[in-house]
């Protein structure tokens, strides 16, 4: 059987509302074992809808965002766990995830993130084993990200990152990206 991590990087975010075609993409994806997950700024209904999926399956799932759309609301009301704040007012050392998962942060523009403190406040965050994935339109701010990993020295041994490109369709169908080209970061914590 697929792994969970394997399981949920290769079915992330399909194209459109995918709450009806997720049973059958998902059959043999339960686990005995309850793994943690956070939702790093979900706004859209499908990201919500894989959230509560994982939820019902017996997950630990946590959607955090200091912004609460219609689709949290309806999240939260449904039974999810939904905190209206920023990422990093989540305490690392008591919180700490198996998948992150993260759709379309902002590469630019007013509410830039230099790389390596955007990097650092989710690797920070992860248990040896997990996983953040990460989709972006943007090759640069993937890239950086990358080469904070690849270089830093506390971060090198701890963590392996793997970068490559997306479809349009494979990738989640935001509203935000400009660019017509979409990649999928993921970096591993290995210790
Ligand atoms: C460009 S939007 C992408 C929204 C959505 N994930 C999508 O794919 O359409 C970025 C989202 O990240 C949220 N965000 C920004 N900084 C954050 C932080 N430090 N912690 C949690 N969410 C954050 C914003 O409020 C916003 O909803």
């Amino acid at each position: 059987m697929r792994t969970f991590e394997e399981a949920t990087e290769r079915l992330q975010w399909p194209k459109g509302d995918d709450s009806r075609k997720a049973p059958t993409q998902r059959s043999g994806f339960g686990l005995a074992v309850p793994k943690s997950v956070l939702f790093i700024g979900p706004e859209r209904c499908d990201e919500f809808a894989h959230a509560l999926r994982l939820s019902c399956q017996g997950h630990n799932v946590i959607a955090i965002n200091p912004r609460e759309t219609l689709a949290a609301k309806k999240f939260r009301r449904a039974g999810g766990r939904f905190i209206r704040a920023r990422l990093e007012d989540l305490p690392p050392k008591c919180c700490r995830f198996d998948l992150i998962c993260e759709n379309y942060p902002y590469p630019s523009g007013r509410h830039y993130v230099p790389p390596r403190a955007f990097a650092i406040a989710r690797l920070a965050r992860l248990k040896p084993g997990g996983r953040w994935i990460l989709v972006t339109e943007s090759p640069r701010y993937a890239s950086l990200l990358k080469a904070v990993g690849a270089h830093d020295g506390a971060l090198r041994s701890r963590f392996r990152s793997t970068l490559s490109p997306l479809s349009i369709d494979e990738a989640a169908p935001s509203a935000y990206p400009r660019a017509d080209r979409r990649f999928r970061l993921v970096f591993r914590r290995c210790r």
